[in-house]
């Protein structure tokens, strides 16, 4: 009765040079460990989930490097995209395809490019959320307890008084302005979104029904070809008209039988050079270092990867960047990682 949707259909582009839209992150070993993160991924769900009831979601771009990269998988486990139009859309249409497998699966929606290091604890929790979401109808998150006022993620305030593991979600918002993330980060009771999601396919269904009903409407057109050679056909064609809205703004933020799993599992988003640093191991000086042989003089703080096992000589230089590619060379302060995206949509221009 599990499923998995896991999403691997993001850029990022905040990883340039390494991650780059031919060749996005999620299919990168970004920790060195001989396995890349969607990789990664699979094998943490796959001790809780059968292989064959996990669902790729990603770009059509990206078919070759899945099938290449997760060999157990088939063609039919793979939902391709003929456009990004953000996490609601793809997550609907995968959950169609599982009520027609299976309409009472309950279902875990997951990132495929996170950084998550204990195992058993993110297979107790999953199994926990399971339970839930097999027994009532709810949408449920997995909570981080935040340690600044990240304005890129989703907070969740949670029932203070409520005792058991699973809380009841007094709100959910998405992406707030810095001051309220402040706010929120300060009252104690407020939850990172871990981007997790654990629900069954009638429980999604029916938020989909009540608050987004023109989604629902225009994927329930091709409903008779889904999982069917004819499906493709329709998605070609309807799948760019979807509305571009993420899960958070989509559903999440305006349900009201939500619940949140704070989580007991360390949990990373990778999302910048930065996010990737704090979790590599470092030397005496603080560096953290990928691949290369270093000789470093007076470096501290510093990330510093290359492509292959390379020499890489550094003299004088704290907190930066340094990323090496066969064609690209980067070396940027930490400080403004955040602007590597802009350049690397400069450079698509
Ligand atoms: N298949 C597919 N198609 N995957 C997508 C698409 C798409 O069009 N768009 C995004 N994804 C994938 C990304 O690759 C990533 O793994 C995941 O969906 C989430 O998308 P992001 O774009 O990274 O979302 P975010 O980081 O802004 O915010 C989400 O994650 C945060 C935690 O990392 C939200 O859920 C926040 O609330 C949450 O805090
Ligand atoms: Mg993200």
């Amino acid at each position: 009765n599990y499923y998995a949707i896991l999403m691997a259909g993001g850029v990022g582009s905040r990883f340039w040079p390494v991650s780059t839209t031919e060749f996005p992150k999620q299919f990168h070993d970004m920790l060195g460990t001989g396995e890349t993160l969607i990789q990664k991924t699979f094998s943490r769900l796959s001790q809780l989930i059968p292989k064959e009831n996990i669902l790729i979601l990603t770009n059509e771009a990206y078919n070759a490097i899945v099938l290449e990269q997760l060999p157990m998988v088939s063609q039919e486990q793979i939902v391709l995209e003929p456009a990004m139009r953000n996490t609601a859309p793809c997550i609907l249409f995968a959950s169609l395809k599982i009520k027609k497998l299976n309409p009472n699966a309950v279902v875990v929606v997951a990132p495929s490019d996170h950084w998550i290091e204990d195992e058993m604890q993110f297979v107790a929790n999953l199994q926990l959320s399971f339970d839930l979401c097999e027994r009532e109808e709810t949408l449920m998150t997995l909570g981080i307890l935040p340690t600044f006022p990240n304005t890129g993620y989703g907070y969740i305030e949670y029932d203070k008084l409520d005792s058991r593991p699973i809380k009841k979600v007094v709100q959910f918002r998405e992406k707030p302005d810095y001051p309220t993330a402040r706010k929120f980060v300060q009252s104690r009771n407020f939850l990172w979104n871990a981007g997790i999601f654990i629900w069954s396919i009638p429980s999604i269904l029916k938020a989909f029904e009540a608050f987004q009903p023109a989604m629902l409407a225009h994927f329930m057109q091709g409903y008779s070809s889904y999982n069917t050679a004819s499906e493709n056909d329709f998605i070609k064609e309807y799948y760019p008209l979807a509305e571009n809205i993420s899960i958070d703004y989509a559903i999440m933020e305006k349900a009201k039988n939500t619940f949140v799993l704070p989580a007991t599992f360390d949990w990373n988003d990778l999302g910048t050079w930065g996010s990737l640093y704090d979790k590599l191991p470092k030397d005496k000086q603080d560096n953290a270092v990928v691949n290369a042989t270093v000789i470093l003089e007076n470096a501290s703080n510093n990330i510093i990867r290359t492509a292959a096992k390379k020499l890489v000589v550094v003299d004088g230089l704290n907190d930066f960047i340094i990323v090496d590619k066969e064609d690209v060379l980067l070396i940027y302060p930490k400080s403004k990682e955040q602007d590597i995206k802009l350049i690397a949509n400069k450079l698509k221009e």
